[in-house]
């Protein structure tokens, strides 16, 4: 069983923090609402949970950036990060905490981890001579490049030699074997520490960095001298951390390392790292062998995800995106429509691509026809046939056992961080609803007990699926909760109790609104 599972227990959940080069795009955005979801989802459970996302403000690729728009890097810095402040608003994110690595909470955590991994002897002084892609922050051996340029960005990587501190990663070949072995697709206790942790999933990435160990690795330089916009190393301030180095301690800062230790012991066990493939080596890889460096345990747990492609590449700012912005697409579908829509349309893990068309098949298929029209379809009847009170469910209805499955698979699918399975489950449940009523009929029948069971179960099912699709709509659950005629608010219930049958009263005024979603139709 996995520490999510039990209720009322602590549940950390992260988004890489984003450079500040770029504006917020849908990839960015894709990244968060996963994160947004399942930070949902754990607040449904009962957990105590603490949702962090944040900006990546040093390094060259900023500095850079800053003096061609003519500005000082903090100011860059500073209204990048506010602009992906204000989307996370826009997009409805519940996050509890937003780090800027610029920050001094930061710098003092940054240094008093890489303190200790130097202190513990695993970073000494040498000379390095490299391949280094700015957009990436990172060197490249020569195998990597191709054609000599970049393998992600494919352009020329810039020759570097500098005095830098290295950190000895060669040191934890044994160590990251062990920890990225130890750890099965199952959640399985394998590793005997009794704490049945996954380290990366899906598997395939977990695979894909134990390839990377196995292949041999070798130190990383983890200072530099010839920029300045960085957190200056502590024992030898020429220097400053280059860039990963800062931004990976950022999950450690904002849970309250180098500043309050009770706070981090109690958070720390607790950590999800949501992040896409990209950077897969520096979250699966270093990362923790940084924490072993310093004596933390590597507890967190990553759940890595693909690419947004569009055209088959990978959608960013150089890559055509700025055509389609976040804003452009709430403006067409509304919030909760382009939240659906990013978490149901592409599965977490693989790469997937975006289309506009495919938005708008979510948003009409599943919100309007489905979702929607249920809700509308039941309180017209409601209003027919039962004198607009809606009546409890019937205790041994079908639909019962077909609410009991889809939870099942639902809250499955969420622990494992598979928001598209888990909304998958939970809008078959809505059509076999809307099958139901299609082959009942009960707008051709009397009022009556019949016809209030029928209502009953129907509205049961609303109220059940509104809980379960919450961490994707937020908004518009809590309007079809309202029109049911419930108290409270739906992000005030508590799973996996509120998913039981029978939790619709009866003797509530249901009433007809406005379609929740009205069917849209692409302007010519
Ligand atoms: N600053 C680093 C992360 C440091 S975390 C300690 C960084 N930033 S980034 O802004 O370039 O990317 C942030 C995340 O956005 C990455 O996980 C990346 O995979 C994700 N995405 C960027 N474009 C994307 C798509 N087109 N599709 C899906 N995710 C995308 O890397």
């Amino acid at each position: 069983m996995s520490s999510t599972e039990i209720p009322g227990s602590k549940f950390v959940i992260t988004t890489p923090i984003y450079y500040v080069n770029d504006v917020p795009h849908v990839g960015h955005a894709y990244a968060t609402l996963n994160a947004d979801a399942v930070a949902r989802w754990h607040r449904l459970l009962g957990d105590d949970v603490f949702f962090l996302t944040g900006t990546d403000e040093h390094g060259l690729k900023i500095q850079r950036a800053a003096e061609d728009g003519g500005l000082e890097p903090l100011e860059h810095a500073t209204r990048t990060s506010e602009r992906f402040a204000s989307t996370w608003k826009m997009l409805n994110i519940s996050n509890d905490d937003f780090i800027r690595t610029t920050e001094p909470r930061h710098h003092q955590a940054v240094q008093a981890l890489l303190q200790k991994a130097y202190d513990n002897g695993y970073i000494y002084a040498d000379t390095y001579e490299g391949d280094y892609c700015v957009p990436c922050e990172a060197y490249y051996v020569e195998d990597d490049l191709v054609d000599g340029n970049c393998p992600i960005h494919k352009r020329p990587v810039e020759h570097m030699v500098e005095d830098n501190y290295f950190f000895k990663l060669s040191a934890f070949t044994d160590q990251l074997t062990a920890w990225l072995e130890g750890s099965d697709a199952e959640g399985g206790d394998t590793d005997g520490s009794g704490s049945g942790r996954n380290s990366i999933r899906p598997t395939g990435y977990r695979n894909e960095a134990l390839g990377i160990v196995r292949q041999g690795l070798d130190d990383v330089s983890i200072t530099r001298t010839s920029i300045s916009w960085g957190v200056p190393v502590p024992w030898d301030t020429d220097h400053v951390f280059y860039v990963w180095y800062d931004a990976l301690i950022n999950y450690a800062t904002a849970l309250g390392f180098g500043a309050d230790e009770e706070r981090f012991d109690e958070w720390w066990p607790a950590v999800h790292h949501i992040l896409g493939k990209d950077i897969l080596r520096f979250h699966g890889v270093y990362w923790p062998a940084m924490l072993m460096a310093a004596g933390i345990e590597p507890l967190p747990e990553l759940h890595v995800h693909g690419f947004l492609l569009l055209g088959g590449e990978k959608m960013s700012k150089t890559g055509g995106l700025t055509a389609i912005t976040p804003e452009e697409l709430v403006g067409d579908f509304g919030v909760d429509g382009f939240r659906y829509a990013m978490l149901r349309n592409h599965s977490f893990g693989p790469d997937s691509d975006f289309s506009y068309e495919g938005i708008v098949e979510a948003f009409n298929t599943d919100l309007a026809n489905t979702y929607g029209n249920l809700v509308s379809r039941v309180a017209t009847v409601v209003g027919k046939k039962c004198g607009g009170v809606g009546p409890a469910p019937a205790a041994d209805a079908s639909l019962s056992a077909a609410a009991a499955t889809a939870y099942a698979e639902a809250a499955t699918a969420w622990d494992s961080v598979q928001p598209s399975a888990a909304l998958d489950a939970t809008w078959r449940l809505l059509r076999e609803t809307n099958e139901y009523l299609a082959e009942m009929e009960p707008w051709k029948m009397d009022p009556g007990p019949e016809v209030d069971a029928v209502m009953g179960n129907a509205l049961e099912v609303i109220r059940i699926a509104s809980i379960m699709a919450s961490p994707a709509i937020p908004e518009a659950v809590e309007v079809a909760w309202k029109r049911i005629g419930l108290d409270g608010l739906v992000s005030e219930q508590r799973l996996p109790a509120a998913a039981g049958w029978g939790g619709y009263p009866g003797g509530l005024d249901v009433a007809i609104g406005d379609p929740m979603f009205p069917r849209f139709k692409p302007s010519a």
